[in-house]
């Protein structure tokens, strides 16, 4: 059974942008928002408050917030990772952020800098304090099917991970495939796991890098499970600077034009986006590597 309707989770402004080797501009950033919002995105992860010598593309978060026009109906998530970081989101007026675990050690302990147990303990002050003034929380958790130091990754694991995030107050779940190895199958059986663990897949959303051109047909395989919400990049852009071989995010452009081939609502105008993405990859100086854009955006 498919949804009849997606929420796109657009993470460009984060995901992607965290990843360029040259920081992007903040009034670039800051178009980059305003159109997303024009093209009809209602989700647009804006940007991270870490610690500024780990990703110091996103060391302008508190400007950036200070500068955006918020689209009124518009949900505008950052990256969480600690007090330190609610402090400075809840500075910046912001009401929805997302935390990020791991299911592995080693990932835990590049992106985080403490072990599997220990994230935890850092996160858990982080939810109780932002569920309390009201915030939205949502909870990524990283590497779900494979870890590029660690190999495959048991779906138990997983479901532990996800299951102590949700406990602690998360209001969702965003399953990511950081590396890109999942392939549909493993994506069901994930996915079945969660429901066998007594988790709706309304509580679920996917995450996926398009490293191994598998992204879209793993989200139809997410789709078809039920899930109905999908994170995806404009254009394309992102990885993760901590996750060795991880490259871009499914593009926003592909997925819109596959719900539009199975007359899923998600009210984005793909033209509009295609432009943005054109626009963006000049900022850049090097092509989209979506599919979408480059068919749709050679006018
Ligand atoms: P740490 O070095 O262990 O920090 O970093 P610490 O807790 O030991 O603190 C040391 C100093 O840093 C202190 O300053 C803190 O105040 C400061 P001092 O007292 O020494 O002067 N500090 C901060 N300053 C500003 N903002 C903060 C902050 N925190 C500490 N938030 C930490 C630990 C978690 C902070 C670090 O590892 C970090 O920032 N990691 C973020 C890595 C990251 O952003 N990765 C990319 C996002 S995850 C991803 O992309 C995957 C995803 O897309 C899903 C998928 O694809 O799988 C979500
Ligand atoms: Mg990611």
């Amino acid at each position: 059974e498919l949804p009849a309707e997606v929420t796109i989770w657009e993470v460009g402004a984060r995901d992607g942008l965290q990843n360029e080797k040259e920081v992007v501009p903040l009034d670039v950033k800051l178009e980059f928002l305003q159109r997303m919002a024009d093209a009809g995105l209602g989700v647009l992860e804006a940007t991270s408050f870490v610690r500024p010598e780990w990703v110091p593309q996103l060391a302008d978060a508190a400007e950036l917030l200070a500068g955006l026009q918020q689209v009124p109906g518009v949900r505008y998530p950052v990256l969480v990772p600690n007090s330190r970081g609610l402090d400075r989101a809840l500075e910046s007026g912001v009401r929805d952020i997302a935390i990020f675990a791991a299911a592995t050690e080693t990932f835990t302990r590049r992106n985080l800098n403490r072990g599997l147990d220990e994230q935890f303990a850092m996160f858990d002050p982080v939810v109780q304090r932002a569920v309390g003034e009201g915030l939205a929380v949502r909870g990524y958790v990283s590497m779900c099917f494979g870890d590029p130091w660690e190999g495959a990754v048991p779906v138990e694991q997983v479901v532990a991970v996800g299951k102590r995030l949700l406990e602690m107050g998360c209001w969702q779940l965003s399953l990511g495939d950081t590396i890109g190895v999942a392939t549909p199958g493993h994506v069901e059986s994930l996915l079945r796991a969660f429901v066998a663990a007594g988790i709706g897949v309304d509580r679920l959303a996917v995450h996926f890098h398009d490293t191994y051109g598998q992204a879209l047909a793993n989200t139809y395989a997410a789709l078809r499970n039920g899930v109905s919400t999908v994170d995806s990049s404009a254009g394309g852009l992102g990885g993760c600077p901590y996750a060795k071989s991880a490259t871009g995010n499914l593009a926003t452009e592909d997925l819109v034009w596959m719900l539009d081939g199975l007359g899923l609502k998600h009210g984005v105008d793909l033209g509009k986006l295609v432009e943005t993405s054109v626009w963006m990859a000049e900022r850049l100086g090097r092509p989209s590597p979506s599919r979408v854009v480059k068919a749709l955006g050679a006018a």
